[in-house]
């Protein structure tokens, strides 16, 4: 019996960068986000014979091990020592820098928690996915999510899918995968930023703020916050030592070109995560608006709309 689940990928509104606790992944602070329903990995888990797991991604043979130590950790709680098949794929570019290990966790958290027999309930899952990759605990959850930071950090659902129908258009500003990934370079901004704890410190009213924007649907409201933490959270890795920065002539051409065209009445508003390519946030009738604001600049545009929650099926072969 297989077990195949769909995740969507996410975008944070108010970021995460940055852990108390590298053993338990936990975040040092909370997060907000929206779910991307059309950037969606599928994963298909089931158990094999032997003791070494089969993992494959987009087609080529995970053998960074990373997924099957994830894998020991469900098999510990469920106590059984299968091993088992994965295979996993993305319907967006892996390679572009977009949040493939936020989907991907969630995908595969939710298949093999199944494939493992475990039942377990929603947050107990964010939990586990959160082992995986911080960012995967919010992909489990459709719409608007945040993670709550407690010793065992979670994540909840703010407002569902349907609640506001932004739209999120992804400009891709360079080829090939980032230079330094998130959790390298987060870990490098708690060792050695010191505007590390200013930041830490500003990220539980900025969460607040966001989740009222969303509730209201006030997108001034919404662009002011997400901007402030998305500025914010580059600003202490720039402050690390040497300082990380990730983007390009092209990522503050966008800035800038974001800013401008809001100041004259285009309902939009940006948000970069580690790397260089530039998501603007808007409703569904300012897209042509907001694509134009690419031209010369950006080299390719992934559209979205805000997705649903992960889900499960068992398929018999
Ligand atoms: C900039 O979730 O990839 O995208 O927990 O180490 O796997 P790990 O980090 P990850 O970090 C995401 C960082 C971010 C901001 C965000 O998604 O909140």
């Amino acid at each position: 019996m297989k077990h195949v689940a769909t995740a969507h990928s996410n975008i944070a509104l108010v970021k995460y960068w940055g852990k108390r606790d590298h053993g338990a992944n936990l975040p040092a602070a909370g997060s907000f986000s929206a779910t991307l329903g059309d950037l969606t990995t599928t994963t298909s888990v089931e158990p094999i014979e032997g003791d070494a797991d089969r993992v494959t991604l987009d087609g080529e043979e995970d053998t960074s091990g990373r997924l099957s130590r994830f894998l020991d950790l469900l098999r510990d709680r469920a106590d059984r020592r299968t091993a088992l098949h994965v295979e996993t794929s993305n319907d967006f570019p892996t390679a572009a820098g977009l949040a493939s290990s936020a989907s991907g966790f969630a995908a595969l958290t939710l298949a093999a928690t199944r494939a493992l027999g475990l039942e377990l309930d929603e947050r107990e899952l964010t939990r586990l996915a959160r082992r995986g990759s911080g960012s995967a605990a919010r992909s489990l959850h459709g719409g608007w999510v945040e993670v709550v930071p407690t010793d065992d950090a979670y994540a909840v659902r703010v407002a569902e899918a349907g609640h506001w129908d932004l739209r999120c258009v992804v400009f891709l500003t360079a080829e090939g995968s980032k230079k330094v990934g998130s959790t390298d370079g987060m870990n490098h901004t708690v060792a050695t930023s010191n505007y590390f704890d200013a930041w830490v410190d500003s990220v539980p009213a900025d969460i607040e703020a966001a989740k009222q924007a969303v509730l209201a649907r006030d997108l001034e409201r919404l662009a002011t916050v997400a901007e402030r933490s998305c500025l914010r959270m580059h600003a202490s890795a720039l402050a690390a030592d040497p300082g990380v920065l990730y983007w390009n002539g092209a990522t503050v051409e966008l800035i800038h070109r974001v800013r401008e065209a809001r100041s004259s009445g285009l309902p939009a508003f940006f948000t970069i995560d580690a790397g260089p390519h530039v998501k603007v946030f808007c409703p569904a009738d300012a897209v042509p608006g907001v694509e134009a604001l690419g031209e010369g600049v950006s080299n390719g545009v992934i559209l979205s709309s805000i997705g649903g929650a992960a889900e499960v099926d068992e398929v018999a072969e």
